[in-house]
């Protein structure tokens, strides 16, 4: 297994080009399952998940060639309906072939996904709303059947919570559903605008695009004629970088960027002192003498991402007073503490409420990876540690950041990549 070796007291300059959303990607690549023909995506990160997601879909008889981050694909060789845990086990978020397989064929097989890291992740919003839908579910076996041979049927579904890829797998049930479908509650991420105007611009009568009210008028399953397009940029690896200027206390620019989806991360950051350049597509930083505590309660977009959670608090802990951070959307992503206190933060956890004293010295040592965006939090830290710090289990890492070390080397980071 890899590891990453990194040496404290850095200073970083100069440009990082961000990279396609991941979690804009999958969702999209779910969705190319409701395309006639070939289809063209373009910046598309080259991480695991990515991978993940094709193997998938390729298993299920659809072809691809995935190189230099251009994806040419075609589902229409797509026969199989049963997604396995072997893969799913390995990444939750292939529950989204569920609401397209089932919108397409009538019937599929979806592996429940088993535990996370961060949280039960439960998928009982997504099954409810199909069952609305026409579906008839059932769990077997540690599967998910779902069943709606005469097609599913566009109705009224009231989210209970806010589900990103609750709202996205029922986006794409409703693009092949017969008749209307109103999705009130729904998910307001870019990630799920882009799959919205995917599905727009190829032809699918979708309104209230970017509100909590979707309105999807299906095709009553005719396949949708898609139009090649390109992955918006990832929001959160921009939040990270920008966290990794504002710690090491870096001047950085990033290109590629969408300004329109980082109010909540530009916002956060000023408060903490930084202020920023902003041009059309890029963003520069300029970080705080002194970093400033804050208050952070994680919301739904467009409030504080919970994505960007351990990477500001890894931030707290060089900020001068004490920081609060609440969790509101995951019931165990703290994990990314214990590590942090290994490197001598200070933090105390109660609930999900984290309480961070800043200005705290932290020194290297060996630290290991929990999940993805821990993975990050904890090389922020490394990077203002005293000494060296090896962060183990980086596969948690590499399922979400495209080439995040060498990225960050070169813009200054003293950090390498090896083998256990
Ligand atoms: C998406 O996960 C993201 N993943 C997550 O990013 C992100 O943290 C999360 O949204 C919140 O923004 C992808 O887009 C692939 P949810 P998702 O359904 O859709 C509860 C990362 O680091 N819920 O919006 O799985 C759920 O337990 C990952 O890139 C139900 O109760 O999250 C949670 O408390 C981590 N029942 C809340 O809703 C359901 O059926 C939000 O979950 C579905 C969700």
């Amino acid at each position: 297994m890899d590891y990453l070796k990194i040496q404290g007291n850095t200073k970083l300059g100069g440009a990082i080009n961000i990279s396609g959303a991941k979690n804009a990607a999958l969702p999209l690549i779910a969705m190319t399952i409701l395309a006639k023909g070939d289809l063209t995506i373009t910046n598309l990160p080259e991480v695991v998940d990515i991978k993940t997601l094709l193997k998938l879909l390729g298993n299920l008889g659809a072809e691809y060639t995935f190189e230099n981050n251009v994806l040419q694909i075609n589902t229409s060789g797509v026969h199989h309906t049963k997604a396995t845990y072997d893969i799913v086990k390995t990444m939750r978020a292939s529950i989204l072939v569920l609401g397209p397989l089932l919108a397409r064929f009538g019937h599929c097989e979806v592996s429940l996904p088993g535990g996370c890291a961060i949280g039960q992740r439960p998928i009982d919003l997504h099954l409810k709303a199909l069952e609305h839908m026409g579906a008839k579910i059932t769990i077997e076996a540690g599967y998910v059947r779902a069943e709606a041979p005469s097609g599913l049927v566009g109705c009224d579904i009231i989210f209970d919570k806010i589900t990103v890829t609750g709202t996205a797998n029922i986006v794409m049930a409703a693009a092949l559903a017969r008749g209307t479908t109103t999705i009130i509650n729904a998910a307001r991420e870019p990630e799920v605008v882009q799959l919205c105007e995917i599905l727009r611009d190829s032809g699918v009568q979708i309104d209230g695009i970017g509100t909590a009210v979707l309105k999807i008028k299906g095709s009553d399953t005719e396949l949708v004629d898609m139009k090649s397009f390109s992955v918006i940029p990832d929001r959160i690896e921009i939040g990270t970088y920008l966290c990794a200027a504002a710690i090491t206390k870096s001047e950085l620019t990033l290109n590629n960027i969408r300004l329109d989806h980082l109010g909540a991360i530009i916002s956060k950051l000023e408060e903490m002192g930084c202020t920023f350049t902003k041009g059309e597509d890029s963003l520069t930083i300029h970080p705080a003498a002194t970093i400033k505590a804050v208050d952070i309660v994680t919301q739904e977009y467009p409030g504080f991402p919970t994505d960007m959670q351990a990477q500001f608090l890894a931030l707290a802990t060089q900020a001068e007073g004490v920081s609060t951070i609440e969790e509101r959307l995951f019931e165990n992503r703290f994990m990314h503490v214990s590590e942090l206190q290994r490197l001598g933060a200070d933090i105390k956890v109660n609930g999900h409420t984290a309480t961070i004293k800043g200005a705290t010295k932290l020194s290297g040592t060996d630290v290991m990876a929990t999940d993805l965006r821990a993975s990050s939090a904890l090389v922020l830290a490394a990077m203002v540690a005293d000494g060296e710090t090896s962060i183990h289990r980086i596969y948690h890492l590499d399922r979400g950041y495209e080439k995040l070390e060498k990225k960050l080397e070169a813009v200054g980071a003293k950090i390498e990549r090896l083998k256990e």
